[in-house]
């Protein structure tokens, strides 16, 4: 018998320039312009045990009990196992949409289970709408700052991305008016406004309701899109409940996505889509192309643990332990940052957004922190044009309260040092100032308890100055088009 030669097995440790020249002229033009997930990356440095990670957006899983788990899990494979581990419809399971119902009914929506479709996380109902809507080019408004995990998604389909600044009443819908006045003007329709209205991520901030009811009338009125990804409505932890967008507009021009992340698991990887039926055809589409179908087992699962009925009393308990941890954060950021810095104070989520005076650049100062084993998202990870550079958003759900108190501490110091280093290098320029040159609001704008304060007290946008933005757009030699560039460019 002739012998078969066997390739040597090796594991490459990195992508070589030679490697990168084989392949170059393989590569899809819309390559050149994707961007990795800033928190992807992170996870493989912060994977060390002794790092503190504020950076990821993780649930606390090890609140879920395991017997629980594993006799749901149990049930499965002795009742249902060859069904379980079958494909399923491309839109998934109608259990699977009832128990999607039953999440949204607790938020006060009633989508019709005929407008849903059962998708492989929140991520990919992202990804699925952009597919569907988004050529390149197109315009796609966003918060500024915006998901850091919709960033790598509207730059793959490369679409020209518009971010309008929020202040601690989430996006300022008078600067969305203004743009979409320019953009008509123009004689381009923006395909969708993307926003996160409750606890936004990464800035922690939710849309008042006058700013709601105001984003639906545009909507309305310009036949504009809104896709409204809300994966923490339920996690609040105080002040009174606001009604979701797609509520308020029923369903004609709010496209909503959900997921089971933040309220049951992320490794489920189950999310959903809801959206009027022409668009929801093309998903489903989308869907079918990407994967076929969501996971049938997980779909099983989510449908045995919503019939033991326990499921608002574990968000109860994971709202509880949220509040304290976001509590400790809050006391930690008093205590040990510096008066130049400002931070949100969110009323939910996982996340609080810091902004640091314009001279510090946090990616810069990510590598000191790792050095003392702790870490953060840097800010320019949520915005598509540089932007974002003084700014970091720090997760206080994956991390015990001794975690978050240390962390914080160790952050503020290298901080401090920094602040520090400044003043006796640039002493003309007095004292710092977190972000000088950031736009204020105007007065109908400002909210009584502003939930947006710096150390000294004083209510700010959430965004650095243009002028710092641009000086950063032109020390990294971009033009100012997003997709244009690649990622660190
Ligand atoms: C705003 C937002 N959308 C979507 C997602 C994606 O979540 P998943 O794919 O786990 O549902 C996240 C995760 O952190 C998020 O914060």
């Amino acid at each position: 018998m002739t012998e078969v030669p066997q390739p040597p097995h090796k594991r490459r440790a990195h992508t070589s320039t030679r490697d990168l020249e084989r392949y170059a002229g393989l590569f899809a033009e819309r390559t050149t312009v994707m961007r990795s997930s800033a928190m992807r990356d992170l996870m493989a440095v912060t994977a060390r045990p002794e790092v503190i990670s504020l950076a990821g957006g993780l649930p606390d899983t090890s609140t879920f009990p395991p017997q629980s788990f594993a006799a749901q899990m149990t049930r499965i494979a002795q009742e249902s196992a060859a069904a379980a581990l079958q494909y399923g419809p491309t839109e998934g399971f109608e259990e699977t949409k009832d128990c999607i119902v039953e999440v949204m009914a607790a938020e006060g929506m009633l989508p019709d289970p005929d407008d849903i479709v059962v998708t492989t996380g929140g991520q990919q109902a992202i990804d699925l709408v952009t597919k569907t809507l988004v050529d390149p080019g197109d315009v796609v408004i966003t918060e500024a700052p915006t998901y850091p995990g919709a960033v790598p998604v509207f730059c793959s389909y490369q679409a020209d991305v518009r971010q309008v600044e929020m202040d601690a009443d989430g996006m300022r819908i008078d600067l969305l008016e203004a743009l979409l006045e320019e953009l008509r003007a123009a004689g381009r329709r923006p395909k969708f406004v993307y926003t996160v209205p409750s606890f936004q991520n990464p800035g922690g901030v939710t849309l008042s309701l006058a700013r709601r009811l105001r984003l639906v009338e545009l909507a309305q009125e310009h036949e504009l899109l809104v896709v409204e990804d809300n994966p923490y409505g339920m996690l609040r932890y105080g002040g009174e409940a606001l009604p979701p967008l797609y509520q308020l507009d029923g369903g004609d021009f709010v496209v909503y996505l959900g997921t089971f992340s933040k309220i049951l698991s992320p490794g489920i990887r189950l999310g959903w889509v809801v959206a009027p039926p022409p668009v929801l055809e093309k998903v489903v589409l989308g869907k079918g192309a990407a994967d076929l179908c969501t996971s049938t087992l997980t779909q099983f699962f989510v449908r045995q643990y919503f019939g033991e009925g326990g499921w608002r009393r574990y968000v109860e308990d994971l709202v509880g332990l949220y509040r304290g941890r976001r509590d400790t954060m809050l006391e930690a950021l008093h205590e040990h940052f510096p008066t130049a810095a400002s931070w949100t104070e969110p009323e939910g989520g996982l996340f609080i957004w810091a902004t640091l005076p314009d001279y510090i650049d946090t990616e810069d100062l990510l590598a000191k922190a790792l050095r003392s084993d702790v870490a953060f998202v840097p800010g320019r990870a949520a915005y598509v044009d540089g932007r974002g550079g003084n700014s970091m958003r720090l997760n206080f759900s994956g991390v015990t309260d001794e975690e978050i108190r240390e962390g914080i501490k160790r952050i503020g110091a290298v901080i401090t040092e920094q602040v520090e280093l400044y003043e006796t290098l640039a002493p003309s320029e007095g004292s710092a100032q977190a972000a000088p040159g950031m736009p204020g609001r105007e007065a109908e704008d400002m909210p009584v308890d502003a939930k947006t304060k710096s150390a000294s007290g004083d209510d700010r946008n959430l965004t650095p100055s243009a002028p710092e933005a641009d000086r950063r757009a032109a020390d990294e030699g971009g033009d100012v088009l997003p997709f244009r560039r690649a990622e660190g460019a």
